[in-house]
């Protein structure tokens, strides 16, 4: 925990837009006395208010007769003597219900098909697919690997792990075949499930060859069977007794399949995201304490109710596609939008026509997503939103990075009509679900504000002592009270868990690694993360993540890598580079840039392949040799150094750092 705060920015609006009366008036939490109350019921017994939404919120195999264990804390345990499976509470239970027939999901394929399938057969293909893999011999507590294009079949293939006990670990398909080895690896898979290739803005992108290539590089011997679903048809190559179709694992199969009761500890899932060293931390996730928050988030925040039709725009690599796709809407019992396409194609009105056909109710999406649309509706009247009919809409939300004032106040008036609150919902991989979020029915809101927390979410301010600090001041965020949906531990490394989020000095709370700031009114303002995580279009990327690939490089001698605002994106990388030969120039340059930019989208992903890439024959050092990145900030922003520079060794280096390529 570095003991200085650097905050980017934060703009504290004044502006307040009341909740709507009709929203008010219908909600699961009316108005702001109903917010205190439940906040009230948490503060005075935790583990009571825990004990009573665990009850009545989730189906039980067997009941717990414990909420919380803290006898090993940091690592908290939830309803462990209980006992129930995920895939139950989100199928099996709206079996004998009129949701049965409900739609659960509404499929819109890249161009435009689109399919309808209702909780029951959803049932039966969960099913299908479990009875498929268990037959292979695969049970509870081994570990797969999702690799899959957004698609139904994917929110199968995560469902039929979480019935058998099966710990999933889904990779974005945007990551590379690196990565995916990576995973593969920690996690010593026993079964990869992927397609031949998925398909985004009308093009066709390869994924099985990427697992093919991950298990080619070795040490995967874990894995005995790869499990592809034919979403193009397109030839893929097939190493027999390996390798098996989806639809051929689920052929014959019994359409029931007994869903395993599991501890409401057992893990559900693995998800990696960036920490601040080099290597990703794999997120475990639980199963009750996890389900359940997904749940109750779904019925506060998103106010869910049964003639919802619901849109999140995540990918189910991520873990709002996790929370906000595959299991908490699920478990809501809404109908939900599942879209593999982009935002973009076939134009930039698109998100706007599927609300429009679909009728969308509550539409949840990201910043990024928000800000190119702006950009492109500004320029092409025709992909305004205006242009479509989207009084359905009731809610809007906006998840993972910032949402500057701008951007919220277009989303408001332009996408909600002036009608539907911006719920600017704070919270991460490691929190599982919504943590400091407004109420549709209850929360004034505050554009670029998150607003409060959630009841029970035990939210502060604080400095490197732990003391909380005055509002207006900004401190670290942390989490007083464990929440059932937290973190568990970090795959395979148990100490790094605590270190990263437990550290000595904050008495045993959990610290988010953001920057944040109360106002008068007690609201929360994100201002950034504290560590070298960086958010570019939503995604978290490490600055050691990427130098470590740069460094890798034969070329490359030493790099650094820090973040830049960028109107777009959120947060852009910027690299610095030396290089083992000298300083290249003009073209020479261009292409030594654009290699590097192509080996980290090969070894990483496209999504963190440096906007800038900028030369010099070393970096800003202090004597004593350490990477002045205070000062490569300064200079990635193009800003004048006003800093203190005579710590500095070779203060001439900035200058020919602050040349772009
Ligand atoms: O810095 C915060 C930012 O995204 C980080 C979490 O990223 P990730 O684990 O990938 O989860 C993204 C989906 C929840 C946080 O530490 N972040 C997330 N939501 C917001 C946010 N920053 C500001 N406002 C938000 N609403």
């Amino acid at each position: 925990m570095s003991a200085e705060i650097e905050i980017e920015s934060v703009l504290v609006e004044n502006r307040v837009f009341p909740p709507f009366e009709n929203l008010v008036k219908h909600a699961n939490i009316s108005g702001m006395d109903a917010y205190r109350a439940l906040c009230d019921e948490a503060d005075r017994d935790p583990e009571a208010f825990w004990a009573r939404l665990g009850r009545e919120n989730l189906v039980w195999a067997k009941p717990f007769t414990q909420a919380l264990d803290e006898s090993q804390a940091p690592f908290f345990h939830w309803y462990a003597d209980g006992e129930m499976n995920v895939s139950a509470n989100c199928l099996d239970r709206h079996l004998n219900t009129p949701v049965a027939d409900k739609t659960a999901i509404i499929f819109e394929s890249d161009d435009g098909k689109v399919e309808h399938v209702t909780y029951k057969q959803l049932h039966a293909r969960v099913c299908e697919f479990a009875n498929g893999i268990k037959a292979l011999g695969y049970k509870a507590g081994q570990r797969a690997v999702i690799y899959m294009p957004m698609s139904i079949e994917a929110v199968v293939a995560m469902q039929a792990c979480a019935r058998l006990g099966i710990i999933h670990s889904v990779v974005f398909g945007g990551f590379s075949s690196k990565s995916l080895h990576e995973r593969i690896v920690d996690v010593e898979a026993v079964l990869v499930i992927t397609a031949d290739e998925q398909v985004r803005g009308g093009k066709k992108i390869p994924l099985k060859p990427a697992v093919d290539e991950a298990i080619g590089f070795g040490g995967c011997e874990s894995v005995s069977k790869v499990i592809v679903y034919r979403r193009t048809g397109t030839p893929v190559s097939w190493a027999e007794g390996r390798d098996l179709w989806m639809h051929e694992v689920c052929a014959g199969q019994a359409q029931t399949c007994e869903p395993v009761a599991l501890s409401g500890e057992h893990p559900l899932f693995i998800l990696y995201t960036s920490g601040s060293t080099g290597k990703p931390k794999g997120v475990q996730h639980s199963t009750a304490g996890y389900l359940l928050w997904s749940l109750m988030t779904m019925k506060w925040t998103f106010d869910a109710k049964d003639d919802d039709v619901y849109w999140c725009t995540a990918d189910v690599g991520w873990v709002t596609g996790h929370t906000y796709i595959t299991y908490g809407p699920l478990a809501a019992g809404l109908t939900q939008v599942v879209f593999e396409g982009v935002p973009t194609y076939p134009d930039a009105g698109r998100f706007w026509d599927m609300i429009q056909r679909h009728k969308v109710t509550v539409f949840y999406t990201a910043p990024t997503a928000i800000r190119s649309l702006i950009k492109l509706a500004e320029s092409t009247p025709a992909v305004h939103p205006r242009e479509y009919d989207l009084r359905s809409l009731r809610i809007l939300g906006s998840v993972g990075e910032p949402i500057n004032p701008e951007a919220w106040m277009w989303y408001y008036k332009q996408v909600g009509g002036e009608r539907c609150p911006v719920l600017d919902t704070w919270w991460q991989t490691e929190t599982g679900a919504h943590m400091i979020t407004p109420l549709p029915g209850a929360t004034p809101l505050k554009p670029g504000s998150c607003t409060l927390p959630l009841p029970g979410i035990a939210a502060a301010v604080v400095d490197e002592t732990g003391e909380e600090v005055e509002r207006g001041k900004g401190g670290f965020l942390v989490i007083k009270r464990p929440w059932p949906s937290m973190v568990r531990t970090i795959w395979g490394d148990p100490e790094r868990f605590k270190k990263s989020y437990f550290p000595p000095e904050l008495k045993g709370w959990y610290l988010a690694g953001d920057g944040a700031q109360r106002d008068s009114d007690g609201y929360f303002w994100i201002m950034g993360r504290i560590d070298d995580v960086l958010n570019v279009s939503g995604h978290r990327l490490g600055t050691m993540e990427v130098e470590s690939v740069l460094v890798a490089h034969e070329l490359v001698a030493e790099a650094a890598v820090v973040g830049r605002p960028d109107e777009t994106t959120g947060e852009a990388l910027v690299a610095f580079v030396v290089l083992k030969r000298p300083l290249p120039q003009g073209d020479e340059a261009v292409a030594i840039a654009k290699q590097l930019r192509d080996w980290v989208g090969k070894e990483i992903g496209p999504i963190a392949k440096p906007k800038d890439i900028r030369f010099g024959e070393n970096l800003p050092k202090t004597r004593s040799g350490k990477i002045m990145r205070r000062l490569l900030r300064v200079v990635a922003k193009g800003e004048e150094i006003t800093q203190d520079v005579s710590t500095l060794e070779n203060p001439a280096i900035l200058q020919q750092l602050s040349q772009s390529v």
